[in-house]
């Protein structure tokens, strides 16, 4: 039986995607890999914790890391592993450069050490930056413009990753980059849960500035199976043009071409709970350094692999403020442990940092 090594696996994409791959393929056998870092919660992996070996290890040590390949030999690995949040980015950029810059290139070496069939490194629309007022969306062809502290990170790692497809084109490393996520088991401190368990807790939904930048959501299960999909796709040799054209490279861009703006994410929420969006929404001081829009063309990895969403943006949006609303023990737990997830922006200019405290 295939052995997968996935990492992030306690946090939100990385516990979706070893659900679905247990559904997908009940013989495999999973080694789930998280330091447990402030988004990571072993709880998300409840369900299936009989059916995985878990192991607790930071991916930015290539001398833990490559025993842990030597010991489980891997034949198909998925790095997820990443300090994920912007907000958070903005208060502690340091581990994010670690996990998402070094954990990237710590990842594709040991790959490269000890031989797997195909190893996927999983980045984000956001390290092309915020897009052009006039432009339509992202390709695998864009300019990788980060500005963030988080998607700079990020796009470091991408360097370094395409530079070992470049080097070591046997390897099978493989990237994709996929737009804003939503379902269940996400952090209650990135918009949509932090939404719904706040108004369910009766406290409106905070909305940086004029609550109109956008973002293209995409249902997480969506994005597994996309992530399976180029992990396992026949691609052929690297062509040497890829050299000076990126679009040639195994990287495979994300979405489901659904634009949605903050506000109207936080109306949906707030409607769907049975309630006004005019009395359950503020508008608060925005971030520093905001992105304004994301979207990405999905094109490449339809053409090239015949993937397609299968979920209905409305349909998986309802089904997920439900799911927040029926899993309050899993939260409620998630608040206990580490306190009030909002941001409020207002305290930078005050107290030279903000602080992670609730808005209310
Ligand atoms: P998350 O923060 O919920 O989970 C990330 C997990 O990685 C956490 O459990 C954390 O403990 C773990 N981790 C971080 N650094 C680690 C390290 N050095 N060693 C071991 N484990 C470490 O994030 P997520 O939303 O699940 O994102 C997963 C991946 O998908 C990230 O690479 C992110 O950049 C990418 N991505 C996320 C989105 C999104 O909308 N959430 C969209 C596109 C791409
Ligand atoms: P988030 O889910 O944190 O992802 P990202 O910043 O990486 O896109 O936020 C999605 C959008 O929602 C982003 O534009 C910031 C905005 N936002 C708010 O307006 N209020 C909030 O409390 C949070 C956490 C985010």
């Amino acid at each position: 039986m295939a052995v997968y090594l996935v990492t992030g696996a306690a946090g939100f994409i990385g516990a979706n995607y070893v659900h679905f791959l247990l559904e997908r393929e009940p013989e495999a056998q999973v080694v789930a890999v998280d330091y447990i870092g402030f988004a990571g919660n072993l709880a998300n992996l409840d369900p299936v914790i009989d059916r995985i070996t878990f192991e607790k290890a930071d991916i930015a040590d290539l001398e833990v890391m490559e025993a842990l390949y030597r010991r489980h030999r891997p034949d198909y690995v998925v790095n997820f592993a990443a300090e994920s949040h912007n907000d958070r980015a903005i208060l502690g950029p340091s581990a994010f450069m670690r996990s998402n810059a070094l954990g990237a290139q710590v990842m594709a070496e040991c790959s490269r050490l000890v031989p797997v069939r195909s190893h996927v490194h999983v980045s984000t629309i956001e390290v092309y930056g915020e897009l052009p007022a006039g432009q339509k969306w992202f390709t695998e062809r864009s300019p990788l413009n980060a500005k963030t502290p988080y998607s700079a990170a990020k796009a470091a790692g991408d360097q370094m990753v395409r530079a070992y497809m470049a080097t070591y084109p046997e390897m099978n490393i493989r990237m994709t980059h996929c737009a804003n996520n939503f379902g269940p088991y996400q952090l209650p401190e990135k918009l949509i849960p932090l939404g719904v368990t706040n108004v369910l807790r009766g406290r409106k939904i905070p909305v940086y500035g004029d609550g109109l930048q956008s973002r293209d959501w995409l249902h997480v299960l969506d994005h597994c199976d996309a992530v399976h999909q180029v992990l396992h796709a026949d691609l052929g040799p690297i062509p040497k043009e890829a050299a000076t054209d990126p679009g040639l490279l195994p990287i495979f861009d994300i979405s489901a071409r659904h634009e949605v703006t903050n506000i109207d994410i936080a109306r949906f929420v707030v409607h769907e709970l049975g309630l006004d969006p005019a009395e359950w929404i503020e508008h608060i001081e925005d971030r520093p350094n905001h992105d304004r829009r994301y979207v990405i063309n999905p094109e490449k990895l339809e053409r090239e692999l015949g993937w397609r969403p299968s979920r209905q943006f409305d349909t998986e949006m309802a089904a997920t403020v439900r799911w927040y609303a029926a899993n309050t023990g899993w939260w409620e737990q998630i608040l206990a442990d580490k306190g009030e997830l909002g941001f409020d922006w207002s305290r930078v200019a005050l107290e030279g940092q903000a602080r992670p405290v609730s808005t209310q």
